[in-house]
């Protein structure tokens, strides 16, 4: 009997943020990740030639055995509305018209041609549009059979937003809405104001948002966006720059606003907490009003939930308390990252029926003893080797009595939170703990705040109405607060993740360990990097970081290392940007 081949489909997602590579075997993710997990540059935009080669090799495959590579998105409609756009508001957009043109010609535009090239492959293409991407990763990535669907980031090609349903393995648009009215390109738009990076700062927004008051609803509405009840949005565009400049707002944004725009790294005064606060009200109206009107159009009890703005876990909380839906699923990487997973898992299921199977978050590599064993060797790390029950034993004690740990076990996490496979992990009891991290490694702002994992069987005794929060994406109120000072943010609520023995053992039992000895079963869990600098992916990284930053203990695999036996060990660090 012939032995019937595999089909891989490798995704990819390029060119803005985040560039990633998936592989489908078979219709499923079998692999997936971020090209700045392997190049070290923060959300490296370039076409994710090493991601790609990483899944091929991961698999075993070579680029000859690939029958689709599934690219995220569609270039000439893309350039098509850049080009489209910046004519429009010629001549004020003449300098951006000149950047556009001359990166498209250069390279963006021949994605197929690049990829052949770098990749050397001979095979057919696959395009989906952006937005069908984010909701093919948000549906197939789901629990779900049937389910309403809902995208929402800055822009793809033209959709800012888009809704329709997912049935019989179908994900099927019913409405979108263009660009430049877009709620991601709002809120980012803020994030600059606030003095915080565009793409990347929108976290920081909404972690200041809790310490202001949302006194500036009104006028946000008033001058800036028009909702309507069905959620759609109108952008008074005299007020914004990004479809015309470089920057997001003008001087007329300013003016309204009574304060220039917030230069970054500076104190942040009450004012724009306000603000904060205030864009966040305005997002959440906006997600609810959709979502609601999703339900109206569909009837369907389940949403899928995808594109940058998914990433928000306070306005997730908001639509979850709402009822609006029974359930709703974001898939981890649920940004752009997540595109080539999107991509790739549309492309599979073309012309195959569908078995419901969440898209794990850990697709990254896991590495085996002997090569975590090599670079300790290879740095002249002084480590010691433990069986399972030790590793856990002597971690949690060392949790228990205040050490601050770098955990590094299994396969990376695709997307961008630490789920306990590259994090560091600490006792939430003291909330002394937020600033001991800062100075030891994290460097970042003092209102963010850390996040915290719990055992899921016993999350409803820490957290309010806690659920499906594996891949912490949504907001929960603490119940228990004075347990876990350290994790829990300024305005009650804490950034959960629940973990069970069946997504993450090592981390279950790791949890299970820490409550004999201190009663809790939650830690502290943020990701193993630096401020600036992707999540570690490698052993070599894992040592580079713990020995450039102030953290005293790594735990990677079964092997241990304590700083304070090292005195002499030294690492070449790379250099780091602040974000
Ligand atoms: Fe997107």
């Amino acid at each position: 009997m012939a032995v019937e081949e595999s089909t891989y489909i490798l995704g990819i997602s390029a060119y803005f943020h985040d560039s990633a590579a998936a592989l489908v075997k078979d219709g499923k993710v079998i692999v997936a990740i971020q090209e700045e997990r392997l190049t070290r540059k923060k959300q490296d935009s370039r076409l994710p030639v090493k991601a790609a080669k990483f899944c091929l090799e991961q698999a075993g495959i070579s680029i000859n055995e690939v029958q689709k590579i599934a690219y995220y998105e569609k270039p000439f409609q893309k350039f098509e509305r850049l080009l489209e756009t910046q004519i429009s508001f010629y001549p004020q957009a003449f300098f951006p018209f000149r950047k556009t043109v001359k990166s498209w010609l250069r390279e963006k535009l021949w994605v197929p041609h690049n990829i052949r090239k770098e990749l050397g492959f001979k095979g057919e293409f696959f395009y989906a549009g952006h937005h069908e991407s984010h909701a093919a990763a948000a549906c197939y990535a789901s629990p779900f059979n049937e389910a309403a669907f809902l995208t929402l980031d800055g822009v793809g090609e033209w959709a800012c937003a888009s809704f329709g349903t997912f049935e019989n393995n179908e994900v099927k648009q019913i409405a979108q809405q263009n660009y430049p009215h877009s709620v991601g390109m709002l809120y980012s738009a803020f994030t600059q104001y606030c003095g915080f990076r565009v793409n990347s700062g929108e976290y920081k927004l909404m972690g200041l948002a809790p310490y202001g008051t949302p006194q500036y609803v009104d006028l946000i509405k008033d001058n800036f966006v028009t909702i309507s009840d069905d959620g759609s949005i109108e952008l008074n565009l005299k007020y914004f720059k990004f479809h015309r400049g470089m920057r997001m707002i003008n001087s007329k944004f300013e003016a309204v606003m009574g304060k220039p725009a917030l230069k970054p790294e500076k104190h942040i005064s009450t004012f724009y907490k306000d603000v904060a606060a205030s864009i966040q009200e305005v997002l959440e109206e906006i997600v609810l009003k959709t979502a609601q009107h999703i339900k109206d159009r569909t009837g369907k009890e389940y949403l899928c939930y995808g594109g940058g703005v998914a990433l928000n876990c306070k306005a997730n909380q908001r639509l979850m308390e709402s009822g609006i839906f029974e359930e709703i699923f974001i898939y981890s990487a649920s940004g752009d990252a997540g595109g080539a997973v999107g991509t790739a898992l549309l492309c599979a299921n073309q012309d195959a029926s569908r078995e419901i199977e969440i898209v794990p978050s850990y697709l990254g590599k896991s590495f085996g003893s002997d090569e975590i064993e090599t670079a300790l060797e290879t740095h002249k790390v002084t480590y010691s080797e433990l069986d399972d029950d030790s590793v856990l034993e002597q971690t949690a004690e060392l949790l228990n009595s205040g050490s601050v740990v770098a955990w590094f076990q299994g396969r990376d996490e695709m997307g961008p939170r630490a789920l306990g496979n590259r994090s560091i992990l600490a006792n939430p009891s003291d909330v002394e703990m937020r600033d001991r991290i800062n100075e030891m490694i994290k460097f970042r702002e003092q209102f963010r705040p850390f996040a915290p994992v719990v055992m899921e069987d016993q999350a409803q005794d820490f957290f309010k109405n806690v659920r499906n929060a594996n891949e912490m994406l949504f907001t929960f109120d603490a119940v228990n607060a004075e347990k876990i000072a350290a994790c829990v943010h300024q305005d009650g609520s804490a950034r959960v993740q629940t973990v069970n023995a069946h997504q993450n053992k090592r981390l279950y039992d790791l949890l299970s360990k820490f409550q004999e000895k201190s009663g809790v079963p939650v830690l502290i869990n943020t990701s193993f990097n630096r401020r600036g600098e992707p999540m570690v992916h490698s052993p070599e990284d894992a040592l580079r970081t713990f020995f450039g930053s102030g953290l005293d203990i790594l735990v990677m695999g079964n092997f241990m290392v304590r700083k304070e036996e090292n005195p002499d060990v030294k690492i070449k660090d790379v250099r780091l940007e602040l974000d």
